[in-house]
């Protein structure tokens, strides 16, 4: 096996790509991703998931707006001073231009999943919509995310799908008995993939009883 296909060099390389290429995803290559994603665990196999695989320069246009609109206020005063050059920074930025290019990324992939109330929370205490039934989804969710850095095609995860999520069910036809849970922008990346920066997981994990971790 090539180091390329090799999966913890797949999990490590797999950086949000947020600059992509117009050049087209053949829906052939996105099946092969999804189907494989799907093997993912979830509650009982039901497979409480939908995908709706968005071309449409219209739809994609409305995403980028509305979500370029809910990024801009939230994120834009962390990246007020051009000379802070953080990682933190660096982050914030490339995750707002990212709104102002969705409108020409080649795919939207929104996923979608049930509506189910968490077993905690009892039933006298359900009110209104459940929420999507995160657990089922976000391991496919990740799969995903794997599969395309596998296939040489960039993505990134996002979710400020939240702060207008009504309209865009409108617009898509998305029943009220899914939430969408991801939505993540897909086409074959500008740069490259390459490491992430995270902390050993020495310095995250408890040995036995909270607190009596090495790293700690
Ligand atoms: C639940 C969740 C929601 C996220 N939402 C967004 C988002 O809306 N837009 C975005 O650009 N990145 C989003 N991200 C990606 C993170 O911002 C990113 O992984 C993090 O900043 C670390 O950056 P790195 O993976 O490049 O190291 C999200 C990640 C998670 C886990």
């Amino acid at each position: 096996m090539s180091d390329e296909l090799d999966v913890f060099h797949i999990m490590k390389t797999a950086r949000p790509m947020r600059r992509l290429k117009p050049d087209p995803v053949p829906q052939a290559l996105l099946e092969e991703i999804l189907d494989a994603a799907s093997c993912a665990p979830n509650s009982l196999n039901s497979q409480p998931y939908r995908f709706l695989v968005v071309r449409d320069p219209a739809s994609k246009a409305f995403f980028g707006e509305r979500y370029d609109a809910a990024m801009q206020p939230r994120f834009g005063p962390l990246v007020a001073d051009p000379n802070d050059k953080s990682p933190t920074a660096r982050n914030v930025r490339t995750a707002l231009a990212l709104g102002k290019r969705l409108k020409d990324v080649p795919v939207l992939l929104f996923i979608c999943g049930r509506r189910d109330w968490p077993m905690a929370v009892p039933e006298s205490e359900r009110q209104g919509l459940a929420p999507p039934s995160y657990g089922s989804v976000f391991p496919c969710v990740q799969n995903i995310l794997l599969g395309c850095r596998a296939k040489g095609l960039g993505s990134s995860l996002t979710t400020m799908h939240q702060l207008f999520e009504a309209e865009l069910c409108e617009l898509l036809g998305i029943p009220e008995t899914f939430g969408i849970v991801a939505v993540l922008p897909i086409g074959y990346p500008e740069g490259n993939f390459g490491p992430l920066t995270r902390k050993p997981s020495t310095e995250l994990t408890y040995l036995d009883r909270w607190g009596d971790a090495p790293g700690n």
